[in-house]
């Protein structure tokens, strides 16, 4: 089956609203004077939410072939949780992606299975598409259990959506020993566990829902590693972090994921 790649820049805890107006207009000139076909890879950038708005306003402005994200989600919809951002307020600044489950929201926030898989239905309820973030540690490569690291962190959210929550539902395989350290994974390690998770939601929901999801891998990709990282068989493409803060390299890593 035919996936379309998808490059995300998670741009974390970078960029004011003003920096971020300015990396969007600069990459659609980018991608537009290498004259980028958008059907050939999506693109998809996710700013903090203080500049949600003003990406909002610049891509429906000058209608932009870019979508644009969240980078987390309270599992709560409305009322009084102080400093919390619902799904249907991101919803309604036009975010098509929300990231879940990020390693660096498991470790410096209470968000445990339980929470992950409520935010992942806040989301889909809120008519987005979650990025799933699963991800083993250097400590569970050493002990050889990745593979079913990561299986069984997307069975402990997939174990409780329906068919249809699937169709919306993206992963990202991210080994936290790979994020921001340079030490990207090889090809094939990224193959093996796209190709286990894969295998595993074809399992639970039949072939045609594990044909269809699209994985994605993170964790030290630059324009060096891309091109070799999205011949695999399994790999839709990119969750990008420190690569997506220079709108160049961002570009170029768009440009060989297409
Ligand atoms: O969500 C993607 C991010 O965690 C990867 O970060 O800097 O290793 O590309 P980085």
């Amino acid at each position: 089956m035919a996936r379309t790649p998808l490059v995300a820049g998670n741009w974390k805890m970078n960029f004011d609203h003003l920096e971020a107006t300015y990396f969007v207009q600069k990459l659609a000139w980018l991608l537009r004077d290498a004259h980028f076909d958008h059907k050939r890879c999506q693109v998809a950038l996710l700013p903090a939410f203080t500049a949600l708005r003003s990406v909002q306003v610049l891509v429906e402005a000058d209608n932009l072939p870019i979508s644009y994200g969240a980078q987390s989600v309270s599992v709560t919809s409305q009322g009084a949780f102080t400093g919390d951002v619902s799904a249907d307020m991101l919803a309604q600044l036009g975010c098509r992606y929300v990231i879940v489950g990020h390693s660096e929201r498991r470790k410096y926030h209470p968000e445990d299975d339980a929470n992950i898989v409520d935010q992942v239905r806040a989301v889909l309820a809120a008519g987005m598409k979650p990025i799933l973030c699963v991800g083993e540690s250097y400590e569970e490569r050493r002990q050889g259990i990745e593979l079913e690291f990561a299986v069984s962190q997307v069975n402990d959210v997939t174990r409780d959506l329906s068919q249809e929550d699937m169709e919306n539902l993206i992963v990202a395989y991210e080994p936290v020993w790979a994020i921001g350290t340079g030490m990207v994974a090889t090809p094939e390690t990224a193959q093996e566990a796209a190709q286990a998770i894969r295998a595993h939601i074809g399992r639970q929901f039949g072939k045609k829902s594990g044909e269809a999801v699209k994985i994605l891998y993170g964790g030290s990709v630059t324009s060096k590693n891309a091109s070799q990282m999205i011949q695999e068989h399994d790999v839709d493409g990119f969750l990008v972090g420190g690569a997506s803060l220079d709108v160049q390299e961002f570009a170029r890593i768009v440009r060989l994921a297409a």
